[in-house]
């Protein structure tokens, strides 16, 4: 699995996360940030062009070399600094608050221990601070919660580690983060693709 992981996966989810409704989240989803942004799963760097004026600098913490390497183009046309500070969100090392605002999309489905992750941006983010999320996980309906964890196992063997029934609310209170702003929704599309497409974006916040 490991050519298939490191080459193939970074490849499948630039084309599949890259289409206009995902695009249209993303910008959404970004609309708040400002000053210096900690970005953990920066993968292959769908974000960029929608980062608003208001940032400085995006810190980018991203394991794989692959999507790294597929983000330079957008990097190097962005107007925004990008720096890779890490290969893992679960462990960053940085100051505690070095960091006005956190982005997390499409990336707590994937990483191992998603409550850890998040507890280190609940330490890295400044008090008030926001962590601006969007990502797929559990859907409400109990239906489609079914597939989900009928389709996990397979889902993490050939999607890199992706994980369907990640709670995302209760993954975000567990580590202390206040959910301010929660907007829920399948993508548009087919049916058959909800188990993949149940998304949470909001805000949450970093306690003061
Ligand atoms: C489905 S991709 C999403 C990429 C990107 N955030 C986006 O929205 O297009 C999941 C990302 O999480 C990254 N990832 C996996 N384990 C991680 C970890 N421990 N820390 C940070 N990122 C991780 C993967 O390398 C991959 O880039």
């Amino acid at each position: 699995m490991r050519f298939w992981d490191d080459r193939v996966v970074p490849v499948m989810v630039d084309k599949m996360l890259s289409t206009g409704p995902v695009h249209k989240e993303r910008r959404a989803v970004c609309a708040g940030l400002s000053g210096r942004v900690l970005e953990v799963g920066f993968g292959s760097g769908l974000n960029i062009t929608h980062y608003p004026a208001g940032v400085g600098e995006v810190a980018a913490v991203e394991p794989s070399d692959r999507g790294w390497e597929m983000s330079r183009g957008r990097r190097d046309s962005a107007p925004i600094p990008v720096a890779r500070i890490g290969l893992d969100g679960q462990d960053i090392a940085a100051d505690d608050h070095a960091f006005d605002h956190a982005l997390i999309t499409f990336s707590l489905c994937t990483i191992p221990d998603p409550a850890r992750a998040l507890r280190e941006v609940r330490r890295l983010v400044r008090p008030g601070g926001t962590l601006a999320f969007l990502e797929h996980g559990l859907s409400p309906d109990a239906r489609i919660a079914r597939w989900q964890r009928r389709l996990d196992p397979i889902e993490k063997r050939v999607a890199g580690g992706c994980h369907l029934t990640r709670d995302v609310p209760s993954l975000l209170g567990d580590a202390g983060l206040d959910i301010a702003t929660l907007e829920t929704k399948y993508l548009p599309g087919p049916a058959v693709m909800r188990p993949w497409g149940y998304l949470y974006r909001g805000t949450a916040t970093t306690p003061s």
